[in-house]
């Protein structure tokens, strides 16, 4: 009996929360409009942003929402230095293209898949942004030796169980003051443990979708 009432008080809490994070998601939906360009150089790539999720020549991308918070991330932190891990066709790449190209920053984006790589960089020169970010193609676990320090910005987007090596092997070429985005943490549980114990790392969650994991390294 005492362990019926225990099963029915927690699935009511849970049943509330998640109606709680449902109205959040719906209310915030709501309230937003589509990113307007304000330059020639923002339309153009939020143009091949369109174009490339109408056409349906993205795989595995970002939902808008978390590429719009890349941007938002990256701009506001003047990132000159990005990284990001698991290029796909470009999608999210793009994203953080609208920050860099305001900040005068570089890219460099790392994706095992030649086909998708070779996609990537077509939408990048559609963009006009292939001048700012370069595509290696190949394993990042071995290719990310080539990564100069300091980097202020690295988006870990490729496969899961990768996480944790993507992490020490950028942590320390991260600047104090940078930020270590992770996508899809949901399905990264020893990476969430790596950062939410480390005491030089300030951790918070951006629960859209899949959930944005969102590090600052500490000065
Ligand atoms: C979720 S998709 C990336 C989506 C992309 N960030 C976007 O939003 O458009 C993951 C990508 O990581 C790539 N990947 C997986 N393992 C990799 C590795 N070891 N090195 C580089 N890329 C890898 C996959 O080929 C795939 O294209």
């Amino acid at each position: 009996m005492k362990l019926a009432v225990l099963v029915v008080t927690a699935l009511l809490l849970l049943a509330v929360v998640v109606s709680s994070q449902r109205r959040g998601t719906e209310r915030a939906q709501g309230m937003e409009k589509p990113p307007m360009g304000r330059t020639d150089a923002e339309k153009r790539i939020l143009g091949v942003i369109d174009d490339a999720r109408r056409a349906g020549r993205v795989h595995l991308e970002v939902p808008d929402a978390d590429g719009r918070m890349l941007r938002v991330l990256a701009e506001s932190i003047n990132a000159k230095e990005a990284v990001e891990i698991g290029t796909s066709t470009g999608y999210s790449g793009l994203w953080l293209s609208l920050a860099l190209q305001t900040t005068g920053g570089k890219l460099t984006t790392f994706e095992i898949d030649a086909g998708r790589a070779a996609q990537a960089r077509k939408h990048f020169q559609q963009a006009g942004v292939d001048g700012i970010v370069t595509v290696i193609e190949g394993d990042a676990h071995k290719n990310l030796q080539q990564v100069k320090a300091p980097v202020d910005l690295v988006f870990i987007d490729a496969e899961k169980e990768g996480y944790p090596d993507y992490l020490k092997q950028m942590l320390p070429k991260v600047r104090p003051g940078g930020l270590i985005l992770a996508h899809n943490i949901d399905m990264a549980p020893e990476y969430v443990t790596a950062v939410t114990t480390n005491p030089e790392l300030e951790t918070v969650f951006y629960m859209e979708g899949r959930g944005l994991g969102i590090t600052l390294k500490k000065r």
